[in-house]
């Protein structure tokens, strides 16, 4: 029976290529979106045309707490089995304090916390059946403060809390741990110049950027890894230092 990854936000970049290794691995893919229609179809064609009927798409608006009662119900019922979950999904923009508003509290903290807290408890007795893992994406400049993105923050830095008590909480059966990637690709929509791309290497003591293959080759490893929980594993070419 193959073993079945449910990744948030798969349609596109890092999600995509975790989906792309999993596939390669011979799993069942569920891959999850929320505006990309068109590129969560290709990429399930894609993965289907390789391994018939493993991957499957849904649908959701991880800030609605309805359409996030939804995916749990709709995923459970797509495999035998849920053996991982990636809360990969996010939103990303800056709300300098002056501006803030409920609006971007509602985004921010829905993608980066409510929803992947609220999945993880609707999936928790299908990842306890398959003696699963949790892996929750957050961000490796969390640590330092970051000006002009405290509800990001702050959500991803819950996020990270959350993995250390979860941990604890779905032990022994499931594994929880949180991946901090540092700089890997450019925001969407955003294109770096060449000024402002090396303005950012030059922070990193590794003198580049990641790509989504770091992250993905993370997630395999450490979903992979029994005896590691509650951990934060930051893969930022040594940025943090
Ligand atoms: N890229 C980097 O360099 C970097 C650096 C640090 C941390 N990270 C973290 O790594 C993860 C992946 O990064 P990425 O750059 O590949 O992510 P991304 O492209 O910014 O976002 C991934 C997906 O999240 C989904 N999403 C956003 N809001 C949502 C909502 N309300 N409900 C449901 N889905 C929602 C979007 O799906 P749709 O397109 O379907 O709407 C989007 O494609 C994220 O958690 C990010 O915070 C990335």
């Amino acid at each position: 029976m193959n073993k079945t990854i449910l990744i948030t936000g798969a349609a596109k970049r890092i999600g995509k290529e975790i989906a792309l290794t999993y596939s390669d691995l011979g799993w069942n893919i569920i891959i999850h979106y929320n505006s990309s229609k068109d590129d969560a179809e290709k990429l399930a064609n894609q993965i289907n045309s390789k391994n018939p009927n493993t991957a499957k798409i849904i649908q959701a608006n991880l800030d609605v707490d309805s359409e996030v009662t939804r995916l749990v119900d709709e995923a459970k019922g797509l495999f035998e089995t849920i053996d991982i979950l990636v809360n990969n999904a996010s939103t990303f923009y800056p709300t300098p304090i002056e501006d803030i508003s409920l609006e971007h509290w509602t985004n921010l903290v829905g993608s980066n916390l409510k929803g992947p807290l609220f999945l993880i408890n609707g999936l928790r007795d299908k990842l306890k059946e398959s003696n699963g893992s949790i892996i929750n994406i957050t961000d490796t400049n969390l640590s330092k403060g970051v000006a002009n993105f405290s509800i990001y923050s702050a959500a991803k830095g819950g996020l990270e809390s959350l993995t250390k008590g979860l941990a604890r909480e779905l032990a022994p059966e499931i594994t929880v741990n949180a991946i901090a990637p540092g700089a890997m690709l450019e925001p969407p929509d955003v294109v770096w110049t060449d000024e402002q791309k090396e303005k950012v290497i030059s922070n990193i003591p590794l003198k580049k950027m990641g790509s989504e293959k770091d992250i993905a080759q993370a997630v395999k490893f450490i979903a992979g890894a029994k005896y590691i929980t509650g951990q934060i594993i930051k893969v930022d070419g040594g940025r943090s230092l």
